[in-house]
């Protein structure tokens, strides 16, 4: 059974056809890419997928489960999580705050525990923190636990919003554009931590990326939309020689 069936999607947005009869499989241990031009409708694709949006037609089957109706925290809970390409962090939150809020929806315990801090709830809530450290530690950002995120540069409040996604164990990580906004030697940084995570965790990567060195480096496949619609998928070989794609997208990219 694939990871993910993303299965004759469309999304409409008062008349707009965002996303059109998108028909895609994601197998577990993949790491897959998801291009295309501005507009063209994958974030729409990851805001369905995670329960931002209600498909206006089709469905998605998540290890089997059909995804339709869940919330954005029960999909979460269900093991997808993502990042955004506008950061979206909680301003007025700590870093570690940030992921131990996230790490919340995933615990076993009521409110009982939360008010009368049961042995149990404290053992999961050292564990928690002990976890998040360990990831800020891996992504060179503890010693700034205690910062906002706000006080941070751009590329570590991207990294805070990826090990705020890992932190719960996912089984599908959705990256869309971890790259935007980053210096090239912080682009350098992210190819390496994005692997190590591949490699590390047991998990598939699903990412939007426009910087094309990141994708073609990373990415086994790599599916291509154009005003909703797929226009092609295969290896980064196959992406970067197809003549639609490249007439499409691929020639406004740098490669
Ligand atoms: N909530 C919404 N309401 C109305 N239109 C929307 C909404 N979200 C997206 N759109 C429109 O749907 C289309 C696809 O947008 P989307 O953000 O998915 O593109 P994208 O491929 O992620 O582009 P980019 O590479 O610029 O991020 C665009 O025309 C966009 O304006
Ligand atoms: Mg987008």
């Amino acid at each position: 059974m694939p990871l993910l069936e993303v299965d004759n999607l469309t999304q409409l947005f008062s008349g707009l056809c965002a996303v059109s009869e998108l028909k895609l499989c994601l197998e577990e241990r993949e790491l897959v890419g998801l291009i295309g031009p501005n507009g063209a409708g994958k974030t729409t694709v990851f805001n369905i997928i995670s329960g931002f949006y209600q498909a206006t037609q089709g469905e998605i089957r998540f290890q089997g489960r059909n995804l339709a109706g869940l919330k954005p925290h029960q999909i979460s809970a269900l093991g997808i999580t993502r990042t955004f390409q506008n950061i979206r962090l909680w301003k007025e939150m700590s870093v570690l705050d940030n992921i131990l809020v996230a790490q919340h929806y995933h615990l076993g315990y009521g409110l009982g525990g939360l008010f009368f801090r049961t042995p149990r709830y404290l053992k999961r809530e050292k564990d928690i923190r002990i976890r998040a450290f360990e990831l800020l530690e891996i992504f060179k950002i503890d010693q700034f636990a205690e910062e906002k995120p706000t006080n941070l540069p751009y590329g570590m409040q991207r990294k805070v919003e990826i090990v705020r996604a890992l932190s719960s164990g996912p089984k599908l990580l959705l990256l869309d554009e971890p790259a935007a906004g980053l210096q090239a030697t912080d682009v350098n940084e992210l190819i390496t931590l994005i692997r190590w995570v591949f490699d590390q965790f047991d998990l598939s990567i699903w990412m939007i990326e426009h910087q094309m060195k990141v994708v073609m480096s990373l990415c086994s496949q790599i599916s291509v939309i154009d005003f909703g619609s797929l226009i092609a998928s295969g290896t980064p070989e196959e992406i970067q020689q197809n003549q639609e794609v490249i007439k499409a997208y691929l020639g406004d990219e740098q490669l």
